[in-house]
Parts: structure tokens; C-alpha cells; sequence
């Protein structure tokens, strides 16, 4: 059996807010006086896209401290570590922290520090994709946008968007003009579309928001002229299988479409989301995806280079992994 720790990959899709050690949060509850939320054993219980995401609110809730941020994002580097990843975009939604919604530039710098002392030592390199709730206005998503123009912080590499696109109706032209500006202001654009929604949130993602890559992206499978156009143009889906299956968006992995996605020429690679919440890693996610598509090794390296290539990593850190995707075996 295959040990895909080995591979070398990068994972450009992953929150922050979904990688919180159970341990950690207890203790930030001790610390505060917080009271758990669920017991022990079902704190990270959720049901669906809409009870999970109020669990990130309230989880977030608990990290009050520049410690507890710097803590945060050093584990973070050290979890990609641990599974091979070799570059990691990871997305961070400051609308989920209470204590630091208010001041982004500061909870940007803690998680920088964090993310930094990681790197020297040893860990991979991870950008920040900052990100906004398909819920927000038009006014705070302008907002945060002229806010990450001004403090252009070198760790911010990304304007994303996430949350439930199922509870905020047709939100692309809200968000149309803040994509804007941050593409005018260097920034790269992920939008997480066709998850909650259908193929017509990922036309919305590519038309009204100038997406150069879509978060989940696999409902596009409904709409086989988009699936063509996202080949053609080669718009990269970072696609969570484990997480779409948790979360009830297939029933199964069998029924998952990524591999009718890569046959149709899609750029497809595999991510996790949430790994820690959800209980799963990005080993095990190649595996499972793996032995349910009878992958051979020429896949799986393919998966591997269009997670680097659809990554914002810097080319020489990129040319390096590819290097070593190049010869891995399993
Ligand atoms: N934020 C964290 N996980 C998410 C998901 N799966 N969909 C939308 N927003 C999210
Ligand atoms: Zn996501």
C-alpha cells in the first residue's frame, strides 16, 4: 500500500479554522473560562455546511492571544510536514475571531511570525489567502480589500471568498467590485464556488469575480460546457473529497465526480479543507482516492504537479518540487 507522505505536493486548499487540535482548544477554554460547547469526544461535531461553520465561530472564539495565533500557525507548518506537503496556500476568515476581526493587520502579523519561525525550521512555506464570508457586504468586502492594499504584508498572497453559498443566494455581483481592486492590487483570487452552489456560482466565480482558481469547484460536472471551458482555460479546481463527502455533498466517494473532472481535462487536485475537524489527512485522502479510482502512480504524479502549478508558491520553490515529483514512486 502506498504511502503518499512521500509525495511531494503542494495543498492550496485548507483553512486555517479547520485545522485546530482538540487539546489546544480545551486548554484556550481553561485558560478563559469558556465552557465546552459539546462534550470532549463530539467538540468538533457538526452536521452540515451551515452547523459546521457556526462551529468555526465559536472555536475561533476561544484564540484570544498573539500566542495562541503564533501557536496556530506554526502547528499548521508542522501538519503539512508531517504529510509531505511541500507548499501550502492555507485560507484564513477573519470574520470567524471574534477577538481579531477588528484588527486584521495584528492577526495577520501573529500568524505571520508563526508561519516564519516554522520555515526556519525546517517546515515548508506556506502564503495566506485572506478571506471573505459569502454573507459580508459590499461595503466590508471593499473594506477589507483597501486593508490588505495598504498593509501589503508579503505573507497575504490571495483574496479569497468562502461559507455557504446555499444561505447567501446569488452573491457574485456583490463581490465583483472588491475581486477587482484586488486583482488591481496584485492580488491572486480563490473563490469557493460549486460546493453550495451549482455551475452557475463557478460562472459567477470566473465572469463577475476573475477567479484564477475555484475552491471545491466539482459541482461544474452538472454543466458540461463549463466543465470544457475550466479545461480549456485551465482554471485549477482545489477539490476536497473527503470534506465534500462529510459534509454531504456526495454520498460517497464512488459517486465523487474528481476523476470524471480529470478525464475531461480539468486541472484537479486534492485537498482537504478541514483535515483536522473532519478527521482526515492528505495522505489519506490520495489513498482513498487512490483505491476508489484504481490511480496508478502516472496519476497520482499528475495530481501532484497541478497542486504545484495551481499553488501562488514562487516559481523556484515551485520548479523544485516538480523536480521531485518528477522522479517519486510509490
Ligand atoms: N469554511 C471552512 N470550510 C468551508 C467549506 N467547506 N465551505 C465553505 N466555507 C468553509
Ligand atoms: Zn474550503
Amino acid at each position: 500500500m502506498s504511502d503518499y507522505r512521500t509525495l511531494p505536493k503542494a495543498e492550496v486548499h485548507i483553512h486555517l479554522e479547520g485545522c485546530f487540535e482538540r487539546d489546544d482548544v480545551i486548554r484556550n477554554c481553561k485558560e478563559a473560562g469558556i465552557p465546552l460547547r459539546r462534550p470532549r469526544d463530539e467538540l468538533f461535531k457538526a452536521e452540515d455546511l451551515k452547523s459546521f461553520l457556526e462551529m468555526l465561530d465559536w472555536i475561533c472564539g476561544t484564540f484570544r492571544t498573539r500566542e495562541q495565533l503564533f501557536g496556530t500557525a506554526y502547528k499548521f507548518s508542522q501538519r503539512m510536514a508531517t504529510s509531505g506537503v511541500r507548499y501550502a496556500d492555507v485560507i484564513v476568515n477573519p470574520t470567524h475571531w471574534p477577538h481579531w476581526s477588528g484588527d486584521i493587520p495584528a492577526m495577520i502579523d501573529a500568524l505571520d511570525a508563526g508561519f516564519a519561525a516554522a520555515e526556519q525550521d525546517g517546515n515548508p512555506p506556506v502564503g495566506l489567502c485572506v478571506s471573505l464570508l459569502r454573507t459580508q457586504s459590499e461595503a466590508q468586502s471593499i473594506e477589507l480589500v483597501e486593508l490588505l492594499s495598504t498593509i501589503r504584508h508579503p505573507r497575504v498572497v490571495a483574496l479569497s471568498i468562502d461559507g455557504n453559498e446555499a444561505a447567501a443566494g446569488r452573491t457574485g455581483p456583490r463581490f465583483a467590485e472588491a475581486f477587482r481592486r484586488a486583482a488591481a492590487a496584485g492580488l491572486r483570487r480563490t473563490v469557493h464556488a460549486g460546493e453550495s452552489s451549482g455551475p452557475e456560482g463557478i460562472r459567477d466565480a470566473l465572469e463577475l469575480l476573475g477567479a484564477d482558481r475555484i475552491d471545491h469547484g466539482v459541482r461544474a460536472i452538472e454543466d458540461l460546457e463549463l466543465v470544457d471551458l475550466l479545461a480549456d482555460r485551465q482554471i485549477p479546481l482545489g477539490i476536497c473529497p473527503i470534506s465534500n463527502v462529510v459534509l454531504g455533498v456526495y454520498p460517497s466517494l464512488e459517486q465523487h465526480p474528481i476523476d470524471l473532472l480529470r478525464k475531461g481535462g480539468v486541472s484537479v487536485s486534492i485537498n482537504t479543507d478541514d483535515p483536522a475537524l473532519l478527521s482526515t489527512t492528505l495522505e489519506d485522502s490520495y489513498k482513498a482516492c487512490a483505491a476508489t479510482f484504481a490511480w496508478d502512480d502516472e496519476i497520482i504524479r499528475q495530481l501532484a504537479r497541478n497542486s504545484v502549478e495551481a499553488s501562488y508558491a514562487d516559481p523556484v520553490v515551485k520548479a523544485r518540487i516538480m523536480a521531485d515529483v518528477a522522479v517519486w514512486q510509490a
